[in-house]
């Protein structure tokens, strides 16, 4: 028998969790593995974290992919997201504080895959272009463009595995005037440096991370003041003076925005931060999953596979609380599936499954059940593989922590400190304010968590 041959289209964490659930298996000495080709779209592999300058279009005038922006720090602890087989310690030879910045993060998650060879299996600059499944042969088709030889290419494989990430296709609305407006419109998703807004009054738009992210980023660096702008609810931090919330735009006239309470005010930029579209355009409808950002999307068994065909797989669809492990979860089950450890059900029974967490989901009415439901998802996964074993339900615990944190103090939440629960070692403290480290480079950021820690209360 010939063998299988799977798709993955994407590098980031989700992608990259893939090949390393085959690479883990061929480590521990299984046979006769499927082949395994990745396309990626950017020139190198760590997906959202493969931070870039540019916005609008690649070099090879591809949509870019990156909504990262330059001075981004975790805003979840570190904890929650550690690898169950490679502690943040082990790779940085010794505890580090437990709100890392963008490139201490990346520098971890390539750490892990430094030590295993699957950067062979990636095809770079290779955007997928078109995906279509053939009834009688039982395969996928799949179109891509490879930027490296200008050449389309088109291959045959028995599984899809979509990793294409889903934060990065921005959700832009209108607001009547916004035409007229004179001064910065953009998204988050090409927000990249906050010192462009120093001095300046800006309007946030978006009752989430971004929004909350964005605008004490901004504070920061100097804006003058942010204004953040909710459609549903607002955030409700205790915002330090200088940013504040009101409710929705009803227009704007010029430069002023007049908000539906009646009130108004000059900006000098608005950012929306009003998320980000499920985009696959190399989809057709009948393989395409449409859903919004939310802990379950409908029509995937498992959180995982196309219940109309599972041969069709995606990772990482979820909102998330707990991101790389969770990930890590999805692709261990994903290729004990592919290699026949575990047998799908009939898809009625898939299809029950489904509504059984779809039932359980709706009675989720707080952040709190939010992360329990998505703890429990991740145990249910790991229960069925040899992915090694991690508390789970105690790094929800750690994420409920958070967001009480949050709550006391937005803006000195990432100095707390969790404990590891692979470890057992409780992080350092950040040893000064994270509103006076300006520089949050790898290595000043290294150096700094060698600093003396501080005598503040730390939280375990
Ligand atoms: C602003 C921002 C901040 C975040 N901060 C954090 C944080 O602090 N901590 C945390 O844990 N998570 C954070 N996240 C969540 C982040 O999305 C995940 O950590 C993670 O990157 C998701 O991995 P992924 O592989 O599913 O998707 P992505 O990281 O988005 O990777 C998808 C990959 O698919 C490739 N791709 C897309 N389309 C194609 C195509 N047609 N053909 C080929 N390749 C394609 C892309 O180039 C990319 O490499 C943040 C997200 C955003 C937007
Ligand atoms: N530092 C960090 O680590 C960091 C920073 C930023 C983002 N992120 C990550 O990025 C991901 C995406 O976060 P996100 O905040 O961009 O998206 P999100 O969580 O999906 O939230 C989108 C927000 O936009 C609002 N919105 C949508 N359409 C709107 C409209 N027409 N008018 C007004 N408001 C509208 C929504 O309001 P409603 O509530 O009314 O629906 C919601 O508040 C998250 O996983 C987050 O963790 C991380």
């Amino acid at each position: 028998m010939s063998k299988k041959k799977i798709a993955i289209l994407g590098a980031g964490p989700s992608g990259l969790a893939q090949l390393r659930a085959f690479e883990a298996a061929r480590l521990a000495g299984v046979k006769d593995l499927p082949e395994i080709v990745c396309y990626e779209k950017q020139n190198d592999i760590g997906g959202m974290w493969n931070y870039t300058w540019r916005t609008g279009l690649d070099r090879n005038g591809e949509p870019v992919h990156g909504s990262m922006y330059r001075y981004l720090w975790s805003n979840g602890p570190k904890e929650c997201l550690e690898f169950a087989d490679y502690s943040f310690e082990e790779h940085f030879g010794k505890p580090i504080p437990s709100y890392p910045p963008r490139e201490v993060l990346k520098d971890y998650m390539m750490g892990r895959l430094e030590k295993q060879d699957i950067r062979k299996y990636i095809r770079f600059e290779c955007p997928v272009r078109w995906v279509t499944f053939d009834d009688e042969t039982q395969m996928f088709t799949v179109t891509v463009m490879n930027h490296k030889t200008g050449e389309q290419e088109t291959n045959e494989f028995d599984y899809v595995v979509v990793a294409t990430g889903h934060f990065s296709t921005p959700n832009m609305p209108y607001f009547e005037g916004l035409e007229e407006f004179p001064n910065r419109v953009m998204h988050a998703h090409d927000f990249r440096d906050a010192l462009e807004f120093e001095g300046k009054d800006i309007l946030l738009v978006g009752g989430s991370y971004s929004a909350e992210d964005i605008g004490t980023q901004c504070y920061k660096y100097g804006t003058n003041s942010v204004t953040i702008s909710y459609r549903s609810n607002p955030l409700g931090y205790k915002w330090p003076e200088g940013i504040k919330e009101v409710p929705l735009i009803n227009r704007f006239e010029g430069d002023v925005a007049h908000f539906v309470d009646g009130s108004s005010q000059r900006f000098d930029a608005v950012i929306m931060c009003t998320g980000y579209l499920f985009h696959f355009p190399f989809l057709p409808d009948e393989l395409r999953l449409q859903t919004h950002n939310c802990l379950y999307p409908a029509n995937l068994y498992k959180g995982i596979f196309w219940q109309q065909n599972p041969k069709l797989i995606y990772l990482g669809m979820q909102d998330q609380y707990f991101t790389f492990n969770m990930f890590d979860a999805q692709a261990w089950y994903a290729r004990d599936v592919i290699l026949d450890n575990i047998q799908l059900p009939e898809l009625a029974a898939r299809q029950a499954d489904e509504a059984t967490w779809l039932a359980e989901y709706e009675q989720v009415t707080d952040v709190s059940g939010d992360i329990d439901f998505q703890a429990k998802y991740i145990r249910d996964l790991n229960n069925a593989t040899d992915y090694p074993e991690f508390a789970v339900e105690k790094q929800g615990e750690i994420l409920k922590q958070w967001q009480k944190d949050k709550q006391v103090d937005i803006m000195g939440f990432r100095e707390k400190a969790y404990r590891s629960t692979l470890t057992g070692t409780l992080a350092p403290e950040l040893p000064m304010p994270w509103l006076e480290i300006l520089d949050d480079s790898l290595e000043h950021f290294l150096n700094l968590s060698s600093c003396k820690k501080s005598t503040k209360k730390q939280v375990s």
